[in-house]
C-alpha cells in the first residue's frame, strides 16, 4: 500500500491535504488547486494502490472507464475532472464532496440510538437514482444508446454532501477490479454482499442488477443492519445467490406501505420483476415523500450533525488562499487610490 503523501504537490497542480479515505483499490486525498487571485477549488484525487498499478489489464480498464465516466454530467454523479500519472502511479481528480458517504450518515444514527429518518433516506436514494438514470441513459457521440452499468452501487460509493446533494461515485471502476481479479486471483477482495443473486451466478451486470444493489442499500439504510453477511466469503455468496431478503417491516414498522413496497420491488429475484429502470423507481420514491419532501438545506443539516457525530468539522475546513498574483494587485491598487487621495 502506498504511504500517505499528504503535504505533496502532484503534477505541479494538486495540493494533497489530507487522506480522506483508504479504499479497496484505492487512496483518497483531500485536495486543493489553485489559480489566480487567491482561487482554489477542492478536488478529491483518487491514487490507485500499488498492487494494481503494475497490473496492465486493470490500468488499461481503470483509464477507459475514467474516460467515460468523465463523459457524465449530472448533478447526482461526482465528476471526474481530470486523470494523471506521475512517478507515484495513476490518479483520478474529482470534485470534492464536502460531506459524508451513505455508510457514515447511517452509522451516526445508529450511534445516537435512533432510527434512521426514513424521508431523509428516501431523499438520498431517489438522488441516487436519478444519477443511475443519466448513467443508464447514457447515449454515445453518434446519439447511440450506450448504457454505463455502475456495478458497484455501495453505501461507500454514495457521498453526501452538506448542501443536501447525493452524489453516486466510482462509476464502472468495479469492471476493472474485476478484470484485475481475473488475471491476478487474489489481488482484489471483491465486495460481494451488494451483488444481485443472477451476478453471483455468473450473469453480466445490467440496469436491473444496479437497482437491486440499490434496493440492498435502502434496506440497509432503513433498517440499520447488513442485508448478506457472513464470517466468510462462501457463505456470503451462498446468501447472496438464494437472494433472501428477510422482511423489512418487521424491523420498522414506522415505514410507508408504498416504500415498503419498492425495497421488495428492487430486490425480486427475478431480474424482470424488478423497476424496469432507475426512473421509474425514483419516481416512486418521490411519489413515497409526496407532500413532505427533504429540502436540501434540511438533509445538509442532518449531513452536518452526522459529521460532527464522526468527530469532523461540520464542514471541511478549507485551506488559506496561497498569495498569488491578485494580491500584488490589489496591494498595488491601493497603494494608487492612496496616492491619488
Ligand atoms: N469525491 C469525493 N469527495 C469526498 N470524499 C470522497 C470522494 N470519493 C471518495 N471519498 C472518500 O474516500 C473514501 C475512500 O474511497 P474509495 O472509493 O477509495 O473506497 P471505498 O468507496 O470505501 O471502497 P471501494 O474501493 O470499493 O470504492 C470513501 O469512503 C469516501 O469517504
Ligand atoms: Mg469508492
Amino acid at each position: 500500500m502506498a504511504s500517505d503523501e499528504s503535504g505533496r504537490l502532484v503534477h505541479g497542480r494538486y495540493e494533497l491535504l489530507e487522506l480522506a479515505g483508504d479504499g479497496g483499490m484505492a487512496q483518497v486525498y483531500r485536495a486543493v488547486t489553485r489559480g489566480a487571485a487567491g482561487f482554489q477549488r477542492p478536488v478529491a484525487l483518487k491514487r490507485v494502490h500499488d498492487h494494481l498499478a503494475g497490473n496492465t489489464e486493470f490500468v488499461r480498464m481503470f483509464i477507459e472507464e475514467a474516460r467515460v465516466c468523465s463523459e457524465l454530467d449530472h448533478a447526482n454523479v461526482v465528476q471526474v475532472h481530470d486523470f494523471g500519472v506521475d512517478g507515484s502511479g495513476y490518479y483520478l481528480v474529482m470534485e470534492w464532496v464536502d460531506g459524508v458517504h451513505l455508510g457514515q450518515y447511517v452509522k451516526s444514527f445508529i450511534d445516537r440510538g435512533v432510527s434512521t429518518p426514513w424521508r431523509h433516506v428516501t431523499a438520498i436514494v431517489a438522488q441516487v437514482l436519478s444519477g443511475l438514470a443519466a448513467a443508464h441513459e447514457r447515449v454515445d457521440a453518434r446519439g447511440a444508446l450506450a448504457p454505463i452499468i455502475h456495478r458497484d452501487v455501495t453505501p461507500h460509493n454514495i457521498m453526501v454532501s452538506v448542501s443536501g446533494v447525493a452524489k453516486l461515485t466510482d462509476f464502472g471502476l468495479a469492471r476493472a477490479v474485476d478484470r484485475a481479479r481475473m488475471t491476478s486471483p487474489d489481488v482484489v477482495k471483491g465486495k460481494l454482499s451488494y451483488l444481485a443473486p443472477e451476478l453471483a451466478r455468473g450473469k453480466p451486470a445490467t440496469v436491473q442488477s444496479d437497482l437491486y444493489a440499490v434496493g440492498i442499500v435502502l434496506w440497509e439504510a432503513l433498517s440499520g443492519e447488513r442485508l448478506y453477511w457472513a464470517d466468510t466469503d462462501a457463505e456470503r455468496i451462498r446468501k447472496v445467490r438464494e437472494g433472501e431478503v428477510s422482511p423489512l417491516r418487521e424491523r420498522r414498522r414506522d415505514l410507508p406501505a408504498e416504500l415498503l413496497g419498492a425495497v421488495d420491488r428492487a430486490l425480486m429475484h427475478a431480474p424482470e420483476q424488478r423497476f424496469a429502470s432507475a426512473d421509474e423507481m425514483g419516481h416512486v420514491l418521490l411519489r413515497v415523500l409526496g407532500a413532505a419532501p427533504v429540502s436540501p438545506r434540511e438533509l445538509g443539516q442532518t449531513v452536518m450533525d452526522a459529521r460532527v457525530a464522526h468527530g469532523l468539522p461540520a464542514r471541511s475546513v478549507r485551506p488559506p488562499p496561497a498569495p498569488g498574483p491578485m494580491t500584488d494587485v490589489l496591494t498595488t491598487r491601493m497603494i494608487v487610490i492612496k496616492a491619488e487621495d
